[in-house]
């Protein structure tokens, strides 16, 4: 794992429930880059969670709070950077990361994603309408965005997501 020649930032994307945390914390603990949660961040940044962000403030109000934390984020340079689900989808979030390193995304059919999702509560995307159809509509909208954007694509259907992610990594 020292052999690993990381340059710049490391942003993990891909459909809510593809693991991005999960895979994120992992690289981070290998390459000893530090982990940055862009949810996690806006959280801090807005003192509310992002339901009560969305609840209170609408989506607009979050995707504004999310791009001046992307450009707050990448400013500084080797760290892994997990992005919430919806984070490029617009083309500045796009620019600022792609400007600071490398775009990796997770994929998976939307029966798993379903199933890793379907006991959540603290998504506001998915809230008003937790069904697999709702999750397949929103990821066949969302699809063609995130693999026109990605510099790497991991599927994570099986479990060994974290090494196969890793290993595309090193080949970089
Ligand atoms: C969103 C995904 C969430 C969070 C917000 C919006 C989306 O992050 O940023 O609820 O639009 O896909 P996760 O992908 O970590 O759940």
């Amino acid at each position: 794992n020292k052999h690993c020649p990381l340059q710049g930032n490391i942003a993990i994307i891909g459909f809510m429930g593809t693991g991005k945390t999960t895979v994120s914390s992992a690289l981070s603990k290998i390459t000893g880059l530090k982990e940055i949660d862009v949810d996690a961040y806006i959280v801090e940044k807005a003192k509310m969670s992002i339901s009560e962000i969305f609840e209170k403030y609408g989506e607009e109000y979050f995707r504004n709070l999310e791009t001046e934390s992307l450009r707050e984020i990448a400013n500084n340079k080797n760290q892994i950077i997990s992005c919430g689900g919806g984070a490029v989808l617009k083309d500045e979030n796009v620019d600022i990361l792609k400007n600071s390193g490398t775009i990796v995304l997770l994929t998976a059919t939307p029966e798993t994603i379903f199933d890793r999702v379907k006991d959540h509560t603290h998504r506001p995307i998915l809230n008003n309408d937790m069904s697999l159809s709702h999750v397949k509509s929103l990821m066949e909208k969302r699809e063609p965005r995130y693999q026109s954007v990605a510099d790497i694509k991991v599927n994570v259907d099986s479990n060994d997501r974290i090494l196969t992610c890793y290993d595309m990594l090193c080949k970089l």
